[in-house]
C-alpha cells in the first residue's frame, strides 16, 4: 500500500504518517505535487512489452500530456538481478532537482521518493498504479532499495534536459533508506 510519512526535515523525527489514498493525494496537492490512481484499460502480463503498457493506459496519458505539455513518455523497468544495481540506485540518492517535472507512473513494483520543502520531508512509498509528479526545482531524492523492482512509465517534457543537478546538501543520509 502507498504510504506518505511527514518528517522534520532538521532532525528527522516524524510529524505523520498516511496510508489512504485521499489523504495522500490531498496533502501532496497541498503541497504542490500531483498524485493519481492509474487503471489498466485492458489487463497486462508480466512481461508485457513497453507498447502494450502504453496502450493499456493510453487515455490518461494523453490527458496528463495535453494538460502539462509532456512531449515524450516511455517505459522503464529494473529488475533486483540486473548487473549494476549499487551504482544505479546511487545515481539518484542524493537530493537533486530537475529542471523539469520528475513524472513516473508505477506501472509495477515500487520506489521511494523523498521531497524536500517547507522544512520538511515528505517520504512516499509508490506502489502499482500510482502515478508522481515531482515539479522542475523541487528538491527531491529517489531510493529504489537494494532489490529494485519497478515497471514505470515516464513522461517529459524534453528527455535531454532532464539530468539532475545535485544541490550538495548530504540530507538524504539522515532519513530512512527504502528497504524493499
Ligand atoms: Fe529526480
Amino acid at each position: 500500500m502507498s504510504r506518505l510519512t511527514i518528517y522534520n526535515d532538521a532532525n528527522a523525527e516524524k510529524i505523520a504518517e498516511y496510508t489512504s489514498y485521499e489523504d495522500i493525494a490531498r496533502i501532496l496537492a497541498d503541497a504542490g505535487l500531483r498524485f493519481e490512481r492509474w487503471q489498466a484499460s485492458q489487463p497486462l502480463a508480466a512481461q508485457a512489452t513497453p507498447e502494450e503498457v502504453l496502450a493499456a493506459y493510453d487515455a490518461p496519458i494523453k490527458k496528463l500530456m495535453q494538460e502539462r505539455g509532456y512531449i515524450t513518455v516511455d517505459v522503464v523497468s529494473l529488475h533486483p538481478e540486473a548487473a549494476n544495481l549499487e551504482a544505479i540506485r546511487m545515481k539518484f540518492l542524493d537530493e537533486h532537482t530537475h529542471a523539469e517535472d520528475e513524472v513516473r507512473f508505477f506501472v509495477d513494483g515500487s520506489g521511494m521518493f523523498y521531497i524536500h520543502q517547507d522544512g520538511k520531508v515528505l517520504m512516499l512509498l509508490c506502489e502499482k498504479e500510482d502515478l508522481i509528479s515531482v515539479p522542475a526545482g523541487t528538491r527531491h531524492w529517489f531510493d529504489m532499495g537494494p532489490k529494485p523492482f519497478f515497471k514505470a512509465i515516464r513522461l517529459f517534457n524534453n528527455p535531454e534536459g532532464w539530468v539532475a543537478k545535485f544541490t550538495g546538501d548530504k540530507i538524504a543520509d539522515r532519513f530512512p533508506k527504502y528497504e524493499n
